[in-house]
């Protein structure tokens, strides 16, 4: 099969690569291909580059997707996206994303972390080959869990509820428990309110898929984040955070498993989360792969 190269044109793209994200999935593949949920939560973060849309790369056989390498966030991070028939462009992809993904780092090194599932040996080679080292600190484990049906009750501590956005979408409570969720210290930034309207602006965000859980003092102090893919029924759980002075009360894993039984009332039967933190581990998740990061730096000529 030839492919052919051609790079992203921007927002137009998203949709199609949105569906050929759908259409890589089969239940508990360890091929390290994104959930479609992935994407979309990755477009639509403050922090995602938009200018280097245009590095992201597509591959395409006859019109139709059959590749995509593309960072998460920033340059620097390369993730490889392909059809089971199309694995042979990996190397190919690879030398795309060393010439139009790389970073810089501070000292103004050329570097590449490139993510590759522990399940793909084939690909592992080439990327040892090229002189790549593993970074065992950046590695992605993907998490996954059954969702049992009847869904058994969710416990809270007395005076504490659990919301979704879809009955008060407050963004100031919401930016605050993620600010203060993700240990970040004092009071969120000014303008932050704008990043947190940008997360709610994907196609697919749900508010009422978006679980917080409210104090007796009216503050959001959980926060459990779910997606729900209906074309593959699964759901997948982003961005999760507890306020530090609420921590160990339960309250995360409320949050979490709100979001997870109103998926499986869709029709999800499984849940997906980028992690295997023992928080989730212990809630019933299970490890089903690792993507590997694997790094490179590159001599300066
Ligand atoms: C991870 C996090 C969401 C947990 O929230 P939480 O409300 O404190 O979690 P829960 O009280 O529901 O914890 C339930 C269980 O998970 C496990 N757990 C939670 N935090 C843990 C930790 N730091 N270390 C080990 N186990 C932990 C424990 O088994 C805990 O039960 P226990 O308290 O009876 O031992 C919270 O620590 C947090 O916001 N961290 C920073 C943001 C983050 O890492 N988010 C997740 C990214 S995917």
């Amino acid at each position: 099969m030839t492919a052919n190269m051609r790079t992203c044109a921007g927002p137009v793209d998203f949709p199609a690569i949105s569906d050929f994200m759908y259409s890589l999935y089969w239940p508990n593949n360890q091929d390290g291909n994104w959930l479609q949920p992935m994407w979309e939560y990755a477009y639509t973060h403050p922090w995602f580059d938009e200018e280097s849309v245009p590095r992201i790369g597509i591959w395409e056989d006859a019109g139709t997707i059959v590749g995509v390498t593309l960072y998460e966030l920033h340059l620097g991070e390369a993730f490889f996206q392909t059809h089971p028939t199309c694995v042979h462009l990996k190397p190919e992809m690879l030398a795309y994303a060393e010439q139009h993904l790389a970073g810089t780092t501070d000292e103004g090194k050329r570097y590449l972390k490139a993510y590759v599932s522990d399940f793909d040996t084939a690909f592992e080679r080439v990327v040892r080959s090229r002189g790549y080292e593993k970074e065992p600190g950046s590695h992605r484990p993907m998490s996954q869990f059954v969702i049992p049906d009847p869904f058994p009750s969710i416990r809270l501590p007395d005076g504490f509820r659990l919301k979704s956005l879809a009955d008060d979408n407050d963004l100031v409570k919401i930016d605050r428990v993620l600010w203060r969720g993700f240990n970040h210290p004092g009071a969120p930034p000014d303008g932050s309110l704008e990043g947190r309207k940008k997360t709610q602006s994907g196609p697919h965000f749900r508010k009422d898929l978006s679980i917080v859980v409210e104090a007796p003092s009216g503050d959001f102090v959980a926060y459990g984040g779910l997606w729900f893919d209906p074309v593959n029924r699964l759901g997948y759980v982003e961005p999760v955070a507890t306020d530090p002075d609420y921590r160990r009360m339960g309250l995360g894993t409320a949050a979490v498993l709100e979001g997870i039984r109103r998926c499986g009332e869709l029709g999800a039967t499984v849940a997906y989360v980028g992690t295997d933190m023992p928080f989730y581990l212990d809630m019933g998740f299970k490890k089903l792969f690792t993507l590997n990061c694997w790094v490179r730096c590159f001599s300066s000529d």
